[in-house]
Order: C-alpha cells, then sequence, then structure tokens
C-alpha cells in the first residue's frame, strides 16, 4: 500500500486507495517510459547494466524483446471509491506504470534536497541562537520536496539520514529526524499534508536547543545534574520561541515541547502520561531517538541500527508508542540503506534499499572484493540470486556501519558513485 487520497473528480469526491504491485508482462506489451524491474533471463546473461531499468525508446524495447520473453515491470494501482454511499456505481480500477529512474540518480538529487534542508536548517537555528525573527517560508518549501522526494523514492531520503557528520549534528539530526518522521509517516499512510505538517515537527522539534548555552550544549562528555537541567529545558525553551507564531503549524510547538515526554509519564518537562501525547509526539520521540542512538558523537562512538532497534523494541509499551515502533522497524529493516553489508564470501557492499516484499534481499552496490581490495562498482539485487566470480550465491553474513573496512560511506557518496562507467556525482 502507497497511501490513500481524497480527490474531487467530474464534481465526485472520491477516497483513492493506491498499491504498488510488480507485473508480468509479455514484451509484446512493452511501451516506453515503463521501468524494468526484473527479466525472464539472469541479469549477467543481458546486455543491460542495471538491474532495474527505464524503456527510454523504441530501441530500448527491441533490445529487451531481442532477450526475453516476459519481464517484470512496477505498477500503480488505484481503487476510487465514491465517497458518497449512494454513488457506489461510479467505483473504478485504474492501472498506472511506474517509471522510476536509477538510483544514483535519484541520490543525486536526494542529495540536493537534503543539503538544501539542511542550510535551511541552519539559517533558522542561527536566528534563534541571536534572537532573530524565524523565517519559516522557506523552511515549509524544503519540507514540502522533501515529502514529494520521500513519497517517490523512500530508500534514497533513508539513505543521505546515514551521512553523518559529528560537526554538523544538531542540523543534520533536525534534518534526519524531519525525514525519518516523513518516511514513518508514509508508511503509515498518512496523507502528504499531514506528512508536510509532520515534516515541520521534525524540522523544529530541538530548536530550542538553540537558547541552551553552547558549553552545556557542545559538551564532550557527560552532563551534571544541573548542566542536564538547562539541556532538558530545550523543550520549554522550543515551546517559549513557537507559540503564538501564526506562520508555523501549532502541531509543531506540542511536538517540540512533549519530545521527550513518554508513555509511562518517565519523561520530562512535565512527565506527562500516554493520553497526552499526540501521534505525531509518538513518531518524533522514536525517530529521534533513533537517529541519536545510531550518531557518533564527540564523546561516545552511535551504535548499530540493529542495537538501537532492539533498544526500541525493549522500551515499547512503556516509553515508547509501541504501534508506531513496530512499524518503524518494519520500516527499517534488518538492512537499512546506507549501511555496509559483508557477503559470506568476504565481499563488501553499501546496502541501497530493499523492494516491498523483499526485506529480506536488499540491493547492494558491490564495492570491496573478498580481499577488501576496491572492485568496479556494480549494483546487485539479492532478490534475484546473483552470483559470485566462482559462481557461488551472494549472501548476506553481517551488517556494519560506515567506517567499517575503511569505508567511509559519506565521502564515498560524494565523491559521486561509478557503476559500470556511469558516473553521477551526488554535487552536481
Ligand atoms: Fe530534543
Amino acid at each position: 500500500m502507497i497511501g490513500s487520497v481524497t480527490t474531487t473528480r467530474n464534481g465526485q469526491k472520491y477516497r483513492v486507495h493506491k498499491r504498488q504491485l510488480r507485473k508480468k508482462l509479455d514484451v509484446a506489451e512493452l511501451t516506453a517510459g515503463m521501468y524494468v524491474v526484473e527479466l525472464d533471463i539472469p541479469w549477467e546473461e543481458s546486455p543491460f547494466l542495471f538491474q532495474g531499468f527505464l524503456l527510454e525508446n523504441e530501441q530500448d524495447i527491441q533490445t529487451v524483446q531481442q532477450y526475453c520473453r516476459y519481464v517484470w515491470v512496477d505498477v500503480v494501482e488505484e481503487d476510487w471509491v465514491p465517497l458518497d454511499e449512494t454513488r457506489q456505481s461510479l467505483r473504478k480500477t485504474r492501472t498506472r506504470y511506474v517509471a522510476k529512474q536509477d538510483m544514483a540518480r535519484q541520490l543525486s538529487e536526494a542529495n540536493r534536497t537534503y543539503q538544501a534542508t539542511k542550510m535551511q536548517v541552519k539559517q533558522l537555528f542561527a536566528s534563534a541562537h541571536l534572537g532573530q525573527a524565524l523565517n519559516m517560508k522557506q523552511a515549509q518549501v524544503m519540507v514540502k520536496d522533501c515529502v514529494q522526494r520521500v513519497i517517490s523514492n523512500p530508500n534514497a531520503m533513508l539513505w543521505l539520514t546515514r551521512l553523518k557528520h559529528q560537526d554538523e549534528y544538531t542540523a543534520e539530526h533536525s534534518v534526519n529526524v524531519s525525514l525519518l518522521a516523513i518516511s514513518l509517516g508514509h508508511h503509515l499512510d498518512l496523507a502528504p499534508y499531514e506528512l508536510e505538517n509532520l515534516g515541520i515537527c521534525g524540522l523544529m522539534h530541538d530548536i530550542g536547543k538553540m537558547k541552551v548555552p553552547d558549553e552545556i550544549l557542545n559538551k564532550p562528555g557527560r552532563l551534571t545534574a544541573e548542566e542536564f537541567e538547562e539541556m532538558a529545558r530545550h523543550t520549554t525553551y522550543a515551546r517559549q520561541m513557537l507559540m503564538g507564531r501564526s506562520d508555523i503549524y501549532p502541531g509543531a510547538v506540542d511536538v517540540a515541547w512533549t519530545h521527550h515526554e513518554r508513555l509511562d509519564g518517565s519523561g520530562y518537562p512535565r512527565g506527562i502520561d500516554s493520553t497526552k501525547l499526540s501521534l505525531f509526539t509518538r513518531i518524533v520521540s522514536v525517530v529521534d531517538a533513533y537517529d541519536a542512538m545510531t550518531s557518533d558523537r564527540v564523546y561516545k562512538a552511535g551504535m548499530s541500527s540493529l542495537e538501537a532497534m532492539k533498544i526500541l523494541n525493549k522500551n515499547a509499551g512503556t516509553q515508547f508508542d509501541p504501534e508506531v515502533v513496530k512499524k518503524f522497524i518494519a520500516m527499517i529493516g534488518l538492512y537499512p540503506p546506507g549501511y555496509l553489508l559483508q557477503m559470506t564470501n568476504g565481499e563488501v557492499g553499501i546496502i541501497l534499499s530493499a523492494d516491498e516484499g523483499y526485506h529480506l534481499k536488499p540491493r547492494v552496490i558491490m564495492i570491496l572484493d573478498k580481499h577488501k581490495q576496491p572492485q568496479p562498482e556494480q549494483v546487485i539485487n539479492l532478490a534475484t540470486n546473483p552470483q559470485d566470480m566462482d559462481g557461488i550465491p551472494y549472501k548476506p553474513a553481517g551488517v556494519f556501519r560506515s567506517g567499517n573496512f575503511g569505508v567511509n560511506v559519506s565521502d564515498y557518496i560524494e565523491r559521486g558513485l561509478r557503476i559500470k562507467g556511469f558516473e553521477y556525482s551526488l554535487n552536481d
């Protein structure tokens, strides 16, 4: 399920439910603009560079027809249900083909949005630090763009939440919380306008930290009890800063004030319990905790995604909303995009994405050979059971954070992806 929207067509109101499906097609039915995700022959025996490509023209179609009899394409099926009970005869189903771009280009575009959003956050936070007026307009435009990107490619945006720089923690953490919240909201079938509101909540949740003295905010070590008390005040500071403003979604004030409250009343600043916590607060608390736990700080290394998910799970029901945690864990999966994956043969790759229904078989860019030496970068899709040079099927052995095997994922992605001669810089 991708989600549901309400729309009006010919004066009639409909609820449109969308589902993404993989459809088997005879190659005679192919048309330009379709995105082929699977062939009826092994990829290695085809002339196609990417496992998943767009049919751009007649020549592409003829090439596929030369090699295959059937292929699989992604489609979105829409169920149009009239909201007026008496007009059920107007109910209809439509099928649209999904035209996807390749992952490298999507990452490049997603990265542009990410960097622009980060810049906006820095400006907003700098104004807040100086006690100047906040200009919310640009931030809203950025969040809208982030929502569109999450809807069109959830994986590319998730990928970017892994690119962390210790010195930019506050800005990156805010963008990451916003993106993770939007992605989770999308998973929970929230409508796009709700995702935009949720994105603003994520972006602004820690703005109160700009009123916390720098020596406490950036202290490289454990805080004393008094310092912690001051740090905890970022929630009430945020409320004072944002309250009464007409240009910001009112829910963002509530989330900034309550994102450290816990279901059992053990949180701060007020120790309120579950009856007073909104869905947006519950979402932001979970993704905030996850991003904080998996980030490296000056005084401690971040934990792995799996460890962080275990902690969320352990505290589901007491601190965190159990339904939200469950959905979040299902979304991130065991193979989170942007992490390193070592195969049983010793080769190492970066996890790109896991397609719907294939959470245990992600797509991976292979980068190191079994001796941990660079190898020509190529994308493999574990869902299609690819084999290594020795004819042995690739099998995941373990997930590692960036920094292992001498691979820094951020350097790597900022340098540009090179896949079989195709080069896309993430900065162009
Ligand atoms: Fe916070």
